[in-house]
């Protein structure tokens, strides 16, 4: 008997610890599962619209590009929006290809009008392409020439009377977006992700659910309206001090639309300088001060703004980014720190994060679209501009009716 006694001792704890050891790995497991029969039926309705548009048009134009395939949601999205809006500037009918999701594969594919439906709205899924361009009709090209001239180049060709083209070479890649070669592109652009740019409603909804639970308004609703008005924070930190380490190296500067002449003015300075390797880790993995340093810019005299919303990698394999958040959140809340710091208004009274966004099981994949766009409607944006979910933001709000360089900050 006192055998078992002691036996059962030692082993209650252990079988507890097993138990709740389960319990934790059966949450994770479906909370990050992706909602495989969700994505099976948008796949198939692709197909099945794109088979309509191009049996009920005729005397289209098609154009097929090579995109990049892995890499970040935000990498993938503003590569693939350049190609849609070159398309219709050229009159073809875009060939739209899935996302890859890296955190799953570089074979993972998820459906692109599950996230963004510009690109997919009368356009034609790569899944029934060669049912309208049969290999043989198809002419190849390959158009990379000198950055300065890549666009005109595009459109010089695309504009051609060939009915079916696919572009071989990778055209908007790495080198190019870091360029001054997309700033040519930029006026055209912006009018194109104000006309077409449109998030899936599965996105909006999380939006929606977002802006009620945490009580965050819109820049652009009425302030009758339910919900305090927030300024959003992009901490981007995870695998980035080791990216920016390689990004100093390689002495790169920002990334694709923070590299615009009309946003160096919402740089904090000192200004970056890629000669100047401190410049470059400053302002891709900068210090907590820096952080609060480019927060205190935009809210010392907005003092009707007491709520931020911070915008983080934060995750199980990131625990750390969780303690900068709450040092932030800490400081930022602090009467004693505002008035030193020379707020008008006083301390922030409410912070909230990314991982108080209410997701729902099956939902995960969507929480960076949620994210850009949380930061799209605030009043003002703070952000990295070596980080393309950054610049994306800011390729939006910039986009956006009353949009101003002056409510970004880049830190
Ligand atoms: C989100 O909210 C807006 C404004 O209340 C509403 O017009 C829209 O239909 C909602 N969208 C979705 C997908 O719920
Ligand atoms: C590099 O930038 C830092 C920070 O602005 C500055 O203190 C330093 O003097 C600069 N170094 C050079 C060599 O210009």
């Amino acid at each position: 008997m006192a055998i078992i006694t002691l036996k059962w001792h030692v082993l209650r704890p252990l079988l507890i610890f097993l138990f709740l050891l389960l319990c934790c790995l059966y949450y994770i497991y479906h909370a990050y599962r992706p909602p495989t029969d969700l994505y099976r039926e948008i796949f198939n309705s692709e197909v099945e619209l794109s088979k309509n548009l191009i049996h009920n048009e005729r005397g289209h134009k098609y154009v097929k590009f090579k995109q990049l395939r892995g890499a970040g949601f935000n990498n993938q999205a503003q590569d693939i929006l350049l190609y849609h809006h070159l398309a219709l500037q050229t009159s073809r009918i875009y060939v739209y290809q899935p996302f890859i999701w890296r955190p799953r594969g570089e074979k993972a594919e998820v459906p692109l009008s599950a996230f963004l439906r510009g690109p997919t709205e009368g356009t034609i899924s790569d899944a029934v392409f060669d049912e309208v361009c049969p290999p043989e009709e198809v002419i190849h090209v390959r158009l990379q020439v000198d950055h300065l001239k890549q666009w005109k180049h595009a459109l010089d060709i695309l504009n051609g009377k060939d009915r079916c083209i696919v572009v071989d070479d990778w055209i908007f890649n790495w080198l190019f977006l870091a360029s001054p070669g997309l700033h040519t592109v930029w006026p055209t652009f912006q009018k194109y992700l104000s006309t077409h740019f449109k998030w899936s409603d599965n996105v909006l909804t999380i939006v929606n659910r977002t802006q009620t639970e945490l009580n965050l308004r819109p820049a652009s609703a009425p302030a009758t309206e339910q919900g305090d008005a927030y300024m959003a924070l992009h901490l981007r930190r995870g695998d980035f001090e080791e990216h920016c380490k390689y990004l100093l190296e390689t002495r790169q500067g920002f990334t694709t639309w923070g590299t615009l002449p009309i946003l160096q003015s919402s740089v904090l300075p000192p200004k970056l300088d890629i000669s100047n390797t401190t410049t470059i880790m400053d302002q891709c993995y900068p210090s907590l001060y820096r952080i609060l340093d480019s927060i205190s810019k935009q809210a010392r005299d907005r003092p009707h703004l007491r709520t931020l919303h911070v915008l983080h990698d934060g995750a199980w394999d990131h625990p750390t980014v969780y303690l900068q958040y709450y040092k932030l959140a800490g400081a930022l809340k602090d009467p004693e720190w505002a008035r030193r710091a020379g707020w008008k208004g006083g301390p922030m009274l409410r912070v909230t994060h990314s991982a108080e966004v209410p997701i729902h099981r099956g939902e995960r994949d969507w929480s960076v679209c949620v994210d850009v766009e949380l930061g799209r409607r605030t009043e003002v944006f703070i952000g990295n501009g070596y980080s393309s979910l950054t610049t994306q933001v800011v390729a939006l709000r910039l986009s956006d009716e009353g949009g101003k360089v002056e409510d970004i900050t880049l830190y």
